[in-house]
């Protein structure tokens, strides 16, 4: 087991994701913390998370952060909502060093919306999860929830070459019953779909509050490592990250995230 003693204020903080979504949190906390060094990892290779089966959810999970960790990772954060669903747990108990997850705003949102009247998007895996219903009993019991499992969403931002064309077609089945619904909060609940907030937002109106939670989840992770005495002691410099996939093709790979991110990176591949 490794512990707080053996990482080091200096050491990266490790983000992962099924894929490119987790980048909208890696953004959230380079903003907040912009001297830590950030590993990101994109498990392109296994995306999307959203359509897999408990098991394999935690089993890539774990081996994802076991890596991160071994790199000497201060933090590990899981920057998917289905992940988390699925592995915070497990990974909490295996792994003795801050392990931050992201679930979808459901609280904010009910405490935001006049009409009482919230949707949610979120992956297939997030909707159906324990940890959703329980969120669902706490926060939303007198809300009027509409909820929209999103497949095929996270294909569509991974490889816009094969996928793109389905995009729009994608939301309007998924936020056409929003509307009918008459949301007026609609809360993204999965890490991918921050990149589509424009696209939402248009569709929807301005009238519909938008809520995501990467800010929140940049917050936790500033808290966390005060807690632990590790944010980073850099307050001179602003940090270099590195970004790595299990995905074969990472010209395309690089090529999306370029273009979500707007900035110019390398990305390492690895075999995990
Ligand atoms: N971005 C992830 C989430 O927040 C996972 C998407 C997927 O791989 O299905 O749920």
């Amino acid at each position: 087991m490794v512990t707080d003693r053996q990482v080091a204020a200096d050491a990266p903080i490790g983000v992962f994701d099924s894929g490119v979504g987790g980048l909208s949190v890696m953004q959230a906390i380079s903003a907040e913390l912009p001297h830590e060094q950030i590993i990101y990892f994109a498990d392109t290779a296994y995306a999307p998370y959203g359509d897999r089966s408990d098991s394999e959810i935690v089993e890539r999970s774990y081996r994802v952060t076991a890596w991160l960790v071994e790199q000497g990772c201060k933090a590990v954060v899981v920057a998917c909502n289905t992940a988390t669903a699925a592995a915070i747990n497990t990974l909490r108990e295996r792994f003795n060093i801050a392990i931050i997850g992201i679930e979808p705003g459901l609280k904010p949102a009910v405490q935001r919306s006049k009409s009482r009247r919230v949707g949610v998007l979120a992956t297939t895996y997030t909707v159906q999860s324990e940890k959703f219903k329980r969120l669902v009993e706490a926060f939303a019991a007198d809300a009027q929830l509409s909820i929209q499992a999103c497949p095929g969403l996270v294909e569509a931002l991974e490889q816009p070459g094969e996928h793109a064309a389905q995009l729009q077609s994608l939301l309007i089945r998924y936020l056409e019953p929003m509307q009918e619904q008459e949301v007026d909060t609609l809360v993204l609940g999965c890490t991918h779909y921050s990149f589509l907030r424009e696209a939402i937002q248009s569709y929807l109106g301005e009238s519909v509050e938008i809520l995501d939670t990467p800010k929140a989840v940049a917050l936790e992770v500033r808290r966390q490592l005060e807690l632990r005495k590790l944010l980073s002691l850099n307050s001179e410099t602003f940090s270099l990250h590195r970004y790595l996939t299990t995905g074969s093709d990472v010209r395309v790979i690089c090529a999306v995230m370029q273009s979500l991110i707007h900035k110019k990176i390398e990305i390492e591949q690895i075999q995990e």
